[in-house]
């Protein structure tokens, strides 16, 4: 019955206007290019990708080559297919072509090196991760036993924050960000709460709490809160970021005592 629906649809003549900015190279010059494609129940911006790639022909009826961009989980988990989608840096696989504007202006990231069309090089978030030490260390390879316990309430507060994907949208959004400049960003500054929390992870606090203080570190967000507004999985990263920025400060105030 639905996919007779659907068949019907089809055939009503529908059509969706899809603007793609592309880049064949990380130095080459970005283009828009137009396309159509037939209006379909339910698509996503994944699926009509999907369309573009196996049918690359522009609305101007020039062929090109197919675009290029990353996925993998499909379900707003990995935030790999993390693009800017009408103006706003979201998953394409939990964007429903029936919710958005047309024409749908898809472009990609704009704080990352763009690598090929909608495809960015993140490794700068990664490597923030790593400068924050974004684990909880242990020591060998040996049977440790039970980790510590803690609360519950602690353990739904830790869940939230762990939830990060890294899949760019706050950073993206974040106006102290940038190729450019030095802010660590949102994320990373709320992977030191996750793992400054942990009763085994706290064992490297002061370590993480010294990767965010000074130049590029937590001091230079400038309470924008523009991130905690795109964030899909709904991180409560100012308030991450006020727990850090008051911890470094107590943590600047014993350094002098001591
Ligand atoms: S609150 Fe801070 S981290 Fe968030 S967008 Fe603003 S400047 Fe960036
Ligand atoms: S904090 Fe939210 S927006 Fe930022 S990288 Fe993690 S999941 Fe994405
Ligand atoms: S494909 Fe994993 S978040 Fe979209």
């Amino acid at each position: 019955m639905e996919k007779e629906k659907n068949r019907q649809q089809d055939k009503s003549g529908r059509m969706i206007e899809v603007h793609v900015k592309r880049q064949d190279t990380p130095d080459a010059p970005a283009k828009w290019e137009v396309f159509q494609i037939k209006w379909r129940a339910n698509l996503n911006v994944i699926a009509v990708l999907q369309e573009l790639q196996i049918h690359p022909v522009r609305a101007d009826g020039h062929a090109t080559t197919p675009p290029a961009w990353e996925a993998a989980c499909l379900e707003e988990v990995c935030g790999t297919c993390t693009m800017i989608i009408n103006g706003v840096p979201r998953q394409a696989c939990a964007a429903l072509v029936d919710k958005l504007e047309q024409p749908i202006r898809i472009e990609p990231l704009s704080k990352f090196p763009v690598m090929r069309d909608l495809m960015v090089d993140r490794q700068r978030m990664f490597d923030h991760l790593k400068h924050v030490k974004a684990w909880v260390g242990i020591d060998g390879t040996y049977e440790l036993g039970p980790g510590p316990r803690y609360s519950n309430d602690l353990a739904q507060e830790r869940y939230k924050l762990s939830e990060c994907m890294t899949c760019g949208c706050c950073v993206e959004a974040c106006p102290q960000y940038g190729p450019h400049a030095k802010f660590i960003g949102p994320q990373a500054v709320n992977q030191v709460q996750l793992f400054n929390t942990h009763p085994s992870g706290a064992l490297n606090a002061t370590e993480r709490l010294e990767a965010v203080m000074g130049d590029g570190g937590v001091q230079d967000c400038g309470d924008a809160q523009n991130c905690v507004k795109v964030c899909p999985k709904k991180i409560p990263l100012t308030e991450s970021i006020a727990k850090v920025s008051r911890a470094t400060t107590v943590h600047a105030i014993k350094k002098i005592i001591d």
